[in-house]
């Protein structure tokens, strides 16, 4: 043999290898363009990866939302669709659902997350409130601002060190929320607003010890702890890896403490629901339900299906049983984790620890040379695009927006490029193209020059502004 023996991927780490809880039965066609095509779509698409037309990508890793592939049981459910206007048998399946594995008695179904992170804002937050939470979300901050609230950032500093290795990067610190506390007293702060993971941080978890401390806190104070459950599933899974006493738990059980933990939830059921869309808001205390359920025909609509069709909130309901069994889980971090630790291994610097539904790439490492307002993330995510076709994300400057008292640009720490995985879509095979892209735009990194924006939309300015290459 003229070439090393090759090696599963398992053996190159010294364990069995593992394999995906599912088999496939129906295949979407992709393809990819030529580099010159690409280079047309990508200047026609203004440089954003936001603005490009799916057809001219190759592997689209821009998001994990709504991008799940459905299993055969919620294709078969959506065809038991009850499309009444009220009082669908879809929607108390749903309910139901959300009572068993959650945990929450009330429920407000909505289009997606941000229906109900409106409605959640518009129902507690008054001008002049300070909403304390473990980094921010683009749209939940969005909604807190608009709603005429102030969020302020009470994550663990070492959230925003993409090389520290907290296993619990995601946890509140306690000391900076009770300094709020004595600054802006409790009665101005109407919750916590706390996701698991923290998608901005790089999918970091939060443990149960942070969020059970927490809750005696807010306690202490008559303070309320509402949750971006959006992908809690996958937290559950770093507790019962990283915490001790929670290894012969399921996520089942994990993911139902911690939400016994909080007064509400809302959900971008397009994650970890493994929907293609919907959410939904629910919650503990019965006179704030009475105030969302009106507010819920005004926005998305009535009560029994708030945005979604029937047949939406049947495959929800499937896909809610679904996504919290632990084989699932496990093979879809397991895969976010291959693709970590190949770009780990080849030194390209990335968010550690890996997160748990994408690889974030620390864009200031890989372009030292380009400033903060050349936007090395979204230069970079147009670099993968010109070398492979695969789709990324910015999530840096350009996402955190202006400070809305100052106009300036917010400068976050993380100027990261965000390779999302969709759960249940592609293999292996796939991961090693992208790695290997990422690799080549690595190699390339000294040649690159940024970007200047040449148009700005008012709000979630990341979604459709426009660039051109920075002249030399
Ligand atoms: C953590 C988190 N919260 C909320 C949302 C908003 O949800 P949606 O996109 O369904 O409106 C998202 C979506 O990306 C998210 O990642």
């Amino acid at each position: 043999m003229d070439h090393p023996i090759p090696k599963t991927m398992g053996q190159q780490f010294g364990r069995r290898s593992w394999a995906e809880p599912w088999k496939i039965k129906m295949v979407e066609p992709i393809k990819m363009i030529d580099r010159a095509t690409r280079e047309n779509a990508l200047r026609a698409a203004g440089y954003n990866t936001f603005l490009l037309r799916s057809e001219d990508v190759y592997i689209d890793l821009l998001t994990d939302s709504g991008t799940s592939a459905m299993s055969d049981r919620q294709w078969a459910g959506i065809m038991l669709g009850d499309e009444a206007y009220a009082g669908s048998r879809n929607f108390y399946r749903l309910e139901q659902a959300i009572q068993e594995y959650y945990g929450y008695p009330y429920v407000v179904p909505t289009h997606q997350g941000r229906g109900a992170e409106h409605l959640i804002s518009q129902a507690l937050i008054k001008p002049g409130h300070y909403i304390p939470g473990n980094m921010y979300f683009t749209t939940t901050r969005l909604h807190q601002e608009l709603a005429g609230g102030t969020f302020v950032d009470v994550i663990i500093d070492e959230a925003h060190d993409p090389a520290n290795l907290h296993p619990f990067k995601g946890n509140i610190d306690l000391d900076k929320l009770r300094s709020l506390i004595d600054q802006v007293g409790a009665s101005n702060i109407p919750y916590v607003s706390l996701a698991g993971t923290v998608n901005m941080a790089g999918g970091q978890p939060v443990s149960m010890a942070n969020v059970r401390q927490l809750r005696e806190l807010c306690d202490r104070h008559g303070m309320r702890i509402y949750l971006d459950a959006t992908r809690m599933y996958e937290n559950s899974l770093f507790i019962q890896e990283r915490e001790d006493g929670y290894q012969q738990k399921t996520i089942a059980q994990i993911l139902k403490e911690f939400c016994s933990y909080t007064d509400g939830a809302w959900m971008s059921a397009k994650k970890d629901n493994l929907v293609n869309i919907g959410g939904w808001l629910a919650v503990r205390d019965a006179e704030l339900f009475d105030n969302l359920r009106n507010l819920v025909v005004i926005y998305e609509g009535l009560h029994t299906y708030g945005g979604m069709a029937g047949r939406d909130m049947e495959a929800l309901a499937i896909g809610i049983a679904e996504g919290v069994e632990d084989d699932q889980v496990r093979a879809r971090v397991g895969q976010v984790r291959y693709l970590g630790e190949l770009l780990t291994d080849w030194e390209i610097p990335i968010v550690q620890p890996v997160g748990g539904h994408a690889i974030f790439l620390d864009a200031r490492s890989f372009y030292p040379h380009i400033p903060q307002d050349q936007f090395p993330a979204q230069t970079l995510a147009a670099q993968l695009y010109l070398d492979s076709g695969v789709r990324s994300m910015e999530r840096g400057v350009i996402s955190a927006g202006r400070d809305p008292a100052t106009g300036q640009h917010r400068y976050p720490k993380l100027e990261l490029t965000r390779l999302t995985i969709p759960r249940r879509v592609y293999t292996q095979a796939h991961m090693d193209v992208v790695a290997e892209s990422v690799k080549a735009a690595y190699d390339n990194r000294r040649q690159t020059r940024g970007l200047m924006m040449v148009y700005e939309p008012q709000y979630l300015r990341f979604f459709q502004a426009r660039f051109e290459p920075v002249q030399e």
